[in-house]
């Protein structure tokens, strides 16, 4: 197996790579890949985007990580703000990072590309507070995110127009170590 090299990630030159890493690791649709690529095309241009990569020697994308700043109005934070408020923790919505995707390739996972890859974007972020969403499961994911000190900031709860339930999650910054 090659090693992997973490590098900053030109999302905007590496949609079609990004996209097809979600879609082996998330398991998407045609469908869900092709939306996917038009969320990704956009968030490439958000300011503050902080965007990591693992790759392998022949510069294949082998997993990312992205976020920004929280953005009031969003489509995201619009959606959240409820069940973070019913929680009693809308006040996290302040100020907060907003850690979009994590995905690493299935061929390449279990070897600290997916906890190397959400650190380093996470060491670069301003803000005192992440947030992010994650399937409510108890999946390799939720797992890596407790051990970085993320907490459940809400119960499950669907997006608009999804089936799957979802938990806020989020950590204070520096994440620890
Ligand atoms: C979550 C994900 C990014 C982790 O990537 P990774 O490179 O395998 O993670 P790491 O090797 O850094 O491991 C991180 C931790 O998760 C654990 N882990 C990873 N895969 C696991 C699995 N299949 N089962 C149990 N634990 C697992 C590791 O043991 C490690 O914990 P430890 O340090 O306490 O031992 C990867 O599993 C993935 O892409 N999953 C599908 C997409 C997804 O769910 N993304 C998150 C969206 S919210």
């Amino acid at each position: 197996m090659t090693p992997a090299r973490i590098a900053p990630l030109d999302l905007s030159d590496r949609v079609t790579d990004a996209v097809a890493v979600m879609a082996a690791a998330f398991g998407l649709s045609t469908r869900d890949s092709r939306e996917r690529g038009v969320i990704f095309d956009r968030h490439a241009q958000r300011p503050g985007l902080v965007a990591y990569g693992a790759f392998d020697t022949g510069d294949r994308l082998t997993g990312f990580c992205y976020g920004f700043p929280g953005q009031d109005g969003g489509w995201w934070a619009n959606q959240i703000e409820p069940h973070l408020a019913a929680a009693g923790h809308a006040d996290w919505l302040r100020d907060a990072f907003e850690l979009t995707e994590l995905h690493v390739h299935p061929d390449h996972q279990r070897r600290g590309l997916g906890r190397t890859l959400i650190t380093t974007v996470c060491g670069e972020a301003t803000e005192p507070r992440v947030l992010l969403s994650a399937k409510a499961g108890e999946t390799p994911a939720r797992h890596l995110y407790r051990t970085l000190g993320f907490v459940d900031l809400t119960g499950p709860f669907r997006f608009v127009g999804f089936d799957t339930p979802y938990r806020v999650m989020g950590a204070s910054l520096p994440l620890p170590g």
